[in-house]
């Protein structure tokens, strides 16, 4: 048996301890080989393939990024994508694929199982933690944890010098990354892209903590809009071969509008890919190495178009189908907590 390994779409942190797990359990308890496929989907789609054997996953489990390379590449949008793709499984002997992904990556997994009978695994990454099958992905408390370690320090710059500071966060449509940091950081307004925020609002907020000889820190997701405008983008003619907008953009434009209206400097503080880069969190590399050791099981057991998925203490097999067909976004009761501390 030989089993193809991919790793798509943005990375984080933990991808190569998933790495790490599937090939280690995989030859050790299994005997199987293993291809890696270089760059997402471009891996298979152009033959390009690493060697992937134990000494070649030896000392990953702690590195920031994956061995494999990434890319947002949509076979679909490739011209005779899937052919090339089959093609290439077939010379390379592979019988299975483990594909992990977030929910683009693992979309084109489930359309290649469905459509077109590829065996595939789906293993659930992203920063974002917006897939609604798993309780979590891994990647988010790494990107969590580097947020709110920004807004510490920011809290003390703020005060020394009595500005906003505003923040801004990744977690493309979902406010995930906003409102864990925010919380964990003590920010005094936090705004996600499940809320349309109004400016009168924030700089009430802003103005009230001022007033209490404090300085505001403003956590702003990357997709939060106001509540009488769209999204606010840096550069809305950037799209990605899924055609997903590239977001970010909205914290500079608060800080220009909270300055204006309340007379106080603010500036801005784009935390961009630091989020997605170094080492794992202890609780990622713990969920990603169970998904890796999960993952290679369910290939063991034949159960092909499924992702595995934490469920509570548990790693379960979902549909790959129903893993991407819902995105998993912040509830009204858990934002509504966060609004204690605004102000
Ligand atoms: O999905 C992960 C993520 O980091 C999002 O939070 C962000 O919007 C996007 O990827 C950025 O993608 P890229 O690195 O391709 O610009």
């Amino acid at each position: 048996m030989r089993v193809g390994l991919l790793t798509g779409g943005g990375d984080c942190p933990g991808l190569n301890a998933v790495i790490r797990a599937v090939v280690r359990k995989g030859v050790q308890d299994y005997g199987y080989d293993f291809t890696g496929y270089r760059d997402g989907w471009r891996g298979p789609l152009q033959g390009s393939v690493s060697r992937l054997d134990i000494p070649a996953v030896r000392g990953i489990l702690p590195r920031g990024g994956t061995i494999l390379g990434s890319s947002r590449t949509n076979p679909f949008k490739e011209p005779d994508g899937v052919r090339r793709i089959r093609e290439n499984l077939a010379k390379d002997e592979v019988d299975a694929l483990i594909v992990i992904g977030g929910e683009d990556t693992l979309g084109v997994a489930a359309r290649l199982h469905e459509e077109h009978g590829v065996r595939c695994v789906g293993v659930p990454k992203t920063i974002d933690n917006d897939l609604s099958a798993t309780d979590y992905t891994f990647g988010f408390d790494t990107a969590v944890n580097i947020a709110t370690e920004a807004i510490d320090r920011l809290h003390t710059t703020a005060e020394s010098h009595m500005r906003v500071l505003v923040v801004e966060v990744m977690g493309r449509h979902a406010g995930w990354i906003a409102l864990h940091s925010g919380l964990a950081g003590g920010a005094n307004v936090i705004l996600i892209p499940e809320q349309r925020f109004d400016l009168d609002e924030v700089c009430g907020w802003v103005t009230s903590r001022f007033r209490a000889s404090y300085a505001p820190i403003v956590v702003v997701a990357e997709g939060a809009m106001p509540r009488d405008g769209d999204l606010v983008l840096k550069d809305a003619a950037a799209h990605d071969s899924f055609g997903h907008v590239r977001l970010s953009g909205v914290g500079e434009w608060l800080a220009k509008e909270i300055e204006s209206r309340t007379g106080k400097e603010a500036r801005t503080t784009v935390l961009g890919h630091v989020q997605r880069g170094g080492t794992p969190s202890a609780f990622d590399r713990w969920l990603a190495t169970r998904f890796g050791l999960h993952a290679i099981t369910a290939v063991r057991d034949g159960e092909y178009g499924r992702m595995v998925a934490l469920r509570g203490p548990d790693v379960v097999r979902v549909p790959l189908r129903e893993a991407t067909a819902r995105l998993k976004t912040v509830p009204d009761a858990l934002y509504a907590e966060a609004r204690t501390f605004f102000g």
